[in-house]
Formats: C-alpha cells, structure tokens, sequence
C-alpha cells in the first residue's frame, strides 16, 4: 500500500484449524490451511496496522515478523481460542478467518483409549462458544460505526450469498466474506464474494494475498 491506511489501528484476526483432543494423540480437526487469515495478517500490516494473529495449529510463518507490528498466539482448542480472543477485543477491526470446529469432545481421555477387539468407542460431544458472535457482542457504536468492526467468513457448499448473508445477520455483524467454489482449503487461490448491509460484491479470483489486500482497502474505508 502506498498510504498506511491502516495506520494506528489495531487489528485482530483468527486464522486456521483447531484441533478437538479425543485423547493425547487422536482428535478431530478440518482442512484449513489458515493461508487465508495469515495473508490478511500480512495484508494489514502492509497497510500500517499492529495486528494480534490468534492461530490453531498450522505451519505457516509469522508474516512480516521483523517489523515487530504482529503479535501470534497459537493456540489448539475452539475453547483457548475463544479465550484468546476475547482477551483481545481491544481491537479496531477483527476477522474471524479460522474454521472453528464446531463441537469439542466432551471429555478428552486423559490416557490413550485402547482397541476393544471389534468394539469401537462412542464419542460424546459438546458445542463449542461461537468467537465470533462473542466478540460482535462486545461491540459499540462509534461515530455511528461499529466497533470493533466485525468481519466473518463463510464457506458454503450451495447457496453461498443467501446462507452468508443469513450469518452475517444472525452473527450481529456488519460484514461477511464467503469463500465461492469448494476448492479454498489449503489452495493459494481464492475468489470471495463481500456482502455488507448494502449488498454484495465479488473479487475475482486470485492469489489470497491479493484478495487479502482488496478487503483490507475495502474494510480501511469502513471505519
Ligand atoms: O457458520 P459458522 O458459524 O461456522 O460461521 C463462520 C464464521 O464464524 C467464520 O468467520 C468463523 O471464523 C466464525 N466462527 C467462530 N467461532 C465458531 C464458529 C465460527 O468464530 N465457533
């Protein structure tokens, strides 16, 4: 970016996977990659901000670490990230970017479960908190605006712009990014459609760097 548009503010993001223990070496997680939070991690940066990147379990690099504007906190659990994240509400936009699993096992065993002959184990589940909407609830309105201001993401398998905008709004926030095309995770490509309350928008396909750098002008004229 030319201008630091988002100079002086803060911005929180959750990027990748978590990780569900069944026990201390099997659990349950999903296919994200958390390329797409991270590139909006270096986006942000690039435009002047601090960012705080909370990150489930991935490989990837902290971006852009030397300038010393990015703070990561890794965590595992839907749970610690929840936690991270509502510690960090001081923020003046956050992306929830991270593809939250949507139930944690009720109670982790503590010892590795062993094979009962053919017998397999139940699993019992328990809903984990929704980041999202916890942090939008936290909210307030500033200068008519709200802050902090709240993007999600969604990936649809059909019925992307009505299953999105129906989130956006049930979530209590002004924006959402759906993913368009079942093939997002793990690729370096993406196409997005924005839907804010007063419609909706696509950005053509690109590498997620690109498409990072596209929403953070978009959000920047926001706040
Ligand atoms: O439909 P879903 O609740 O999964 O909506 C996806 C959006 O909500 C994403 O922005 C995701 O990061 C966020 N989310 C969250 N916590 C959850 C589930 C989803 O922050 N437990």
């Amino acid at each position: 970016f030319q201008k630091k548009i988002l100079a002086g503010k803060r911005v929180l993001i959750t990027a990748g996977p978590t990780y569900e223990a069944i026990d201390p070496v099997r659990g349950i997680t999903n296919l994200s990659s958390g390329k797409m939070g991270f590139a909006i991690a270096r986006a942000a940066l690039e435009a002047g901000a601090q960012v705080h990147l909370i990150a489930g379990p991935c490989d990837l690099p902290t971006p852009l670490e030397a300038t010393g504007n990015i703070i990561r906190t890794n965590v595992v659990s839907a749970q610690e990230m929840h936690a991270a994240a509502l510690g960090a509400t001081d923020c003046d936009i956050f992306f929830a970017v991270a593809a939250v699993a949507d139930w944690g096992i009720a109670k982790p065993a503590k010892e590795k479960i062993k094979r009962q002959g053919t017998k397999a184990p139940t699993l019992e589940f328990v809903a984990n908190p929704d980041i999202l909407f916890d942090v939008a609830k936290t909210a307030k309105v500033k200068s008519g605006k709200p802050h902090p201001y709240c993007v999600g993401f969604a990936a649809e398998s059909d019925n992307l712009a009505n299953y999105a905008d129906e989130k956006r709004q049930r979530k209590g926030i002004p924006m959402i990014v759906g993913n368009i095309g079942p093939d997002t995770f793990g690729s370096d490509l993406n196409q997005l459609l924005v839907i804010d309350e007063r419609g909706s928008k696509k950005f053509a396909q690109a590498q997620k760097l690109e498409l990072a750098r596209q929403l953070i002008q978009l959000v920047a004229k926001k706040i």
